[in-house]
This record gives structure tokens, C-alpha cells and sequence, in this order.
């Protein structure tokens, strides 16, 4: 992927200088304000700021620590007036790679930008994060199936494909959505999400398609609906699956003639728009009882991503807890925290039923009651850590039954021959006695569930 380097000036023509300077080196984002900036850094991966230090809004000091706190792993060029050394120098203290000051050589800008964009290769070799983190942005994942995911999605979010989103609670479709918006050719457009599950049916039609004045009683004026409001850019429409029938059967029309009628008004208007549809149900299954329309699925069903649970993605969970860790101790708690290892373990082998909405929670919750310098077991939310001897927390059900009891036997043939060895501390002929076993076999059972009896003798 091509690095993104991102412009921030308040005044175009410097940004269309500048421009013109990195050409071909990168990927150049801009923004005409402090704001603007923060919302970018926010919003996609950056790796080179380029900022100016008087903007409208806030100043370029207070990008810069937005910078360090969203991106750290970007640098930051502050560009400055002669007359501004002071806030160089308090720029260099908050950790900015360099600045340069104005008016400059356009080289001399492209020469430090270059440097930086160096120095950020670098630091990602020495990392040994490379690429997979932030596979998408705003996304962080290393499981193979996500980074799979993630390179589809990169190549369909260029093209103006529906996109279908289908995935558990939690797991990050509103966010896969943004993505696909970012990373399309409308990413200066807007991008509008509805959820059609939390607006009441009679008004999610015209909050759509809008309305004249006097369409219905309440409708004081012509009001354009959301389609026309992204006009250009992306609507994403959440929940899809609890659209009623009667809208559903509207929307196919407007998702076919690419146009849409105000409610009370005949005549059509044409609206551009790229649908991003995301559900947590098994649409395909609505389908085949007709709880959903069968045209409007084959409109929808273009680009169909799935995005698996996080339990069948292990290598993310422990990812997602560090990643999240370093966020709220930044965010929240102002301190660096570890994790100890039982806490990791717990983390990692729990089932995350709210996927990774919950784990973000849990990892904040624990941050914020931990006393010490690390997070403790006795931290976590207490589901993550069960009821004392009761069944450990696991991913059976995304198995098939004969896999699954295979695993569960095992699971318990381990846990009743260790808490027996417990009980008799380790002597052999005293456990199989009291197992019901001939010795030979206790022993075989041992072997077989991978269990040293001497580990239990005092
Ligand atoms: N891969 C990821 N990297 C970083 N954050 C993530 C990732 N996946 C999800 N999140 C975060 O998890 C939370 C839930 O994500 P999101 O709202 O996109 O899920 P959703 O699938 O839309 O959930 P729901 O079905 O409940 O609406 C958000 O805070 C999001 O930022
Ligand atoms: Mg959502």
C-alpha cells in the first residue's frame, strides 16, 4: 500500500503548492483546517503530516498531539513563519520529525517529507508490524481470513459496487463500511449511515427518499431525503434486515433506476449514490421464508462480506486487547498499563458472544479499576473468568458435533485426572483406585491427555 501523506494548510493555493511538489510520492490527503485534520487522522491511516502551524480553527501544536496520540506511529513536519521559532522548538519537544520554515524551497520540503516517509519505513521494520495491522483503515486485524477480507475490500471499495456486509453483532461492519468509503474515489463526499432498525417504518421512508410539503400531516416543507443528501457519495444502511417489506420493495425500485421520487411528489430525480447494506441476521435464510425480498437481496448480494466472529479469529483477539490496551491508556487512563499473562489467557480463550465492541469494553473496564501497574485476572469483567470450576469458556459451537464433543471429552478427561492427581498428590495406585481404573490404564490415560503425575508430587 502507498503512503498516505497528509497536507494541512488553510490557505489552497499553499496546499496546491505543495501538492504539486509531493506529486507521485505518496498518497496526499488534505484538509483545510485543524479540524479537518484530526478528523482525517482519525478517520485513515497516515503516515507523514505536513502542517502547517496557523490554521483557522485549532493550531498545529495541538495537531501534532492529536497526531501522537492517534497515529504514533506517523511524522509530523510542522511548517512555520520566521517568526514562529518558539513554537519549532516546542514542536521538536512534542516530538515532531522536523520543520521547515516559510517560504521554502520546494525542494527542501520534498527532501524532509522523503526523510520522514524513511524513517516511517523503518520504524515499521523494527516493529515487526509491517502492514498487518491496520489492514483497512480504522481496522486493525492479523488473522488470514481478515487480511483476506481486507484486500477484497480494498479492490471492490474502488469500484461503485454494492457492498453487503454480514457479520455478528460487534464485529466491526459500521466500521468496514466507513472503510469502504475512505478508500473509494467519494471519499470527499459524504458518507450518511441510517439505521433501519431504530427509526419507526413510517418515517424511515421518508427519511430516505424525502418529502413534499404536505406529502402528510407534519410535513411543513419539502425536505430532502437522505439518498439525495449523499448524493455523490455513500449511504450506508444499517440493519437492512429490518427493513419492512413494503420499503423494501421501494428501495429495489430506486436501487434499479438509480432515481428517486420525494414522498408526494411525482417527478423523479437522479441521485449517484454507492449503497453499503449491513445486517446481523441470516439474510439468505429471510430470503428462502420471504421475510426478505428476493430482488432486493440479488441487488444487494453484489459484494458480500462476511466478517467472521472474532472467536474463530484467535491471532486477532490477543492483537485487538494490545491495540485496545494502548488506545485507553492513552485515552482514558494516562498511564501505561501491562497485561499479565493469566489475563491474556483469559481474554484469549473466552468466546466474545458482543465480539470485538466487547473486548473493547472489557479491555477498558479492566484498565480503568486496574490499581497497580498491570492488569490482573481479578480485573476482567467477571464472565470473562467463570464461575470456579464451572465449563471453561470456548468456541464448541462453531463446530460440528461429533468435533466438538471430541474436544469437550477432552477437555474434561483433563480436568478430572488433574484435579484427582490434586486430590492424592500424585500417587498413582491411589488415583486409579479411586477412578475405578487398572493402573496400566490410568496410566495410558495420562499419556494420552498429556499429564505428568510427578508435576503433582510434592
Ligand atoms: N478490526 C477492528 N479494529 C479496531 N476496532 C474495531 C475493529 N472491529 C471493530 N472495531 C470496533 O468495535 C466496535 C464495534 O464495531 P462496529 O460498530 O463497526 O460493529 P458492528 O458490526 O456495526 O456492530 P452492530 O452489529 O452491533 O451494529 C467499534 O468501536 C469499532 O471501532
Ligand atoms: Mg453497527
Amino acid at each position: 500500500m502507498k503512503d498516505t501523506i497528509l497536507i494541512v494548510d488553510d490557505r489552497p493555493n499553499m496546499i496546491g503548492l505543495v501538492k504539486k511538489v509531493l506529486q507521485g510520492e505518496g498518497r496526499l490527503v488534505t484538509a483545510p483546517s485543524g479540524r479537518a485534520a484530526i478528523d482525517s487522522l482519525r478517520a485513515e491511516p497516515v503516515d507523514v503530516v505536513l502542517c502547517d502551524l496557523r490554521l483557522g480553527d485549532v493550531d498545529g501544536l495541538e495537531v501534532l498531539r492529536e497526531c501522537k496520540r492517534l497515529r504514533p506511529h506517523a511524522e509530523f513536519i510542522l511548517m512555520t513563519a520566521y517568526a514562529s521559532v518558539d513554537s519549532a522548538v516546542e514542536a521538536m519537544r512534542l516530538g515532531a520529525y522536523d520543520y521547515v520554515t516559510k517560504p521554502f524551497e520546494p525542494e527542501h520540503v520534498r527532501s524532509v517529507v522523503l526523510q520522514a516517509l524513511a524513517r516511517v519505513a523503518a520504524n515499521r521494520v523494527a516493529e515487526g508490524t509491517g502492514d498487518g495491522m491496520e489492514v483497512l483503515p480504522g481496522l486493525y486485524a492479523k488473522a488470514p481470513s481478515m487480511v483476506a477480507l481486507a484486500e477484497l475490500v480494498s479492490k471492490v471499495a474502488a469500484s461503485t459496487a454494492t457492498v453487503l456486509l454480514l457479520g455478528e453483532t460487534g464485529t466491526g461492519k459500521e466500521r468496514l463500511a466507513r472503510a469502504v468509503h475512505a478508500l473509494s474515489p467519494r471519499r470527499e463526499r459524504r458518507f450518511i449511515g441510517i439505521n433501519c432498525a431504530a427509526i419507526p417504518a413510517d418515517l424511515l421512508e421518508s427519511e430516505l427518499f424525502g418529502s413534499s410539503k404536505g406529502a402528510f400531516t407534519g410535513a411543513m416543507r419539502d425536505r430532502a431525503g437522505l439518498f439525495e443528501e449523499a448524493d455523490g457519495g455513500t449511504l450506508f444502511l444499517d440493519e437492512i434486515g429490518d427493513m419492512r417489506l413494503s420499503l423494501q420493495a421501494k428501495l429495489t425500485r430506486v436501487l434499479e433506476e438509480r432515481a428517486i421520487r420525494r414522498i408526494g411528489e411525482s417527478r423523479e430525480r437522479k441521485v449517484d449514490v454507492r449503497i453499503v447494506a449491513a445486517t446481523h441476521r441470516s439474510i439468505d435464510r429471510m430470503v428462502r421464508t420471504g421475510a426478505f425480498r428476493e430482488d432486493l437481496w440479488y441487488r444487494l448480494n453484489v459484494a458480500t462480506v462476511r466478517i467472521p466472529p472474532l472467536r474463530e479469529r484467535p491471532d486477532d483477539i490477543e492483537l485487538l486487547t494490545m491495540h485496545f490496551l494502548r488506545e485507553v491508556c492513552a485515552e482514558s487512563v494516562g498511564r501505561p498499563l501491562a497485561l499479565s499473562p493469566a489475563a491474556l489467557e483469559a481474554i484469549c480463550s473466552y468466546r466474545w458472544p458482543g465480539n470485538v465492541r466487547q473486548l473493547r469494553a472489557a479491555v477498558e473496564r479492566a484498565a480503568i479499576v486496574a490499581g497497580g501497574e498491570r492488569i490482573e485476572i481479578g480485573d476482567l469483567p467477571p464472565e470473562l473468568v467463570g464461575a470456579p470450576g464451572g465449563e471453561p469458556a470456548d468456541d464448541l459451537t462453531g463446530m460440528a458435533w461429533a468435533g466438538a464433543l471430541e474436544k469437550a471429552k477432552k477437555r474434561f478427561g483433563r480436568r478430572y485426572l488433574r484435579s484427582l492427581l490434586r486430590q492424592h498428590e500424585g500417587e498413582i495406585s491411589e488415583a486409579a483406585e479411586a477412578a475405578g481404573v487398572e493402573r496400566e490404564s490410568f496410566y495410558r490415560l495420562l499419556r494420552r491427555h498429556d499429564i505428568d503425575p510427578s508435576d503433582y508430587r510434592e
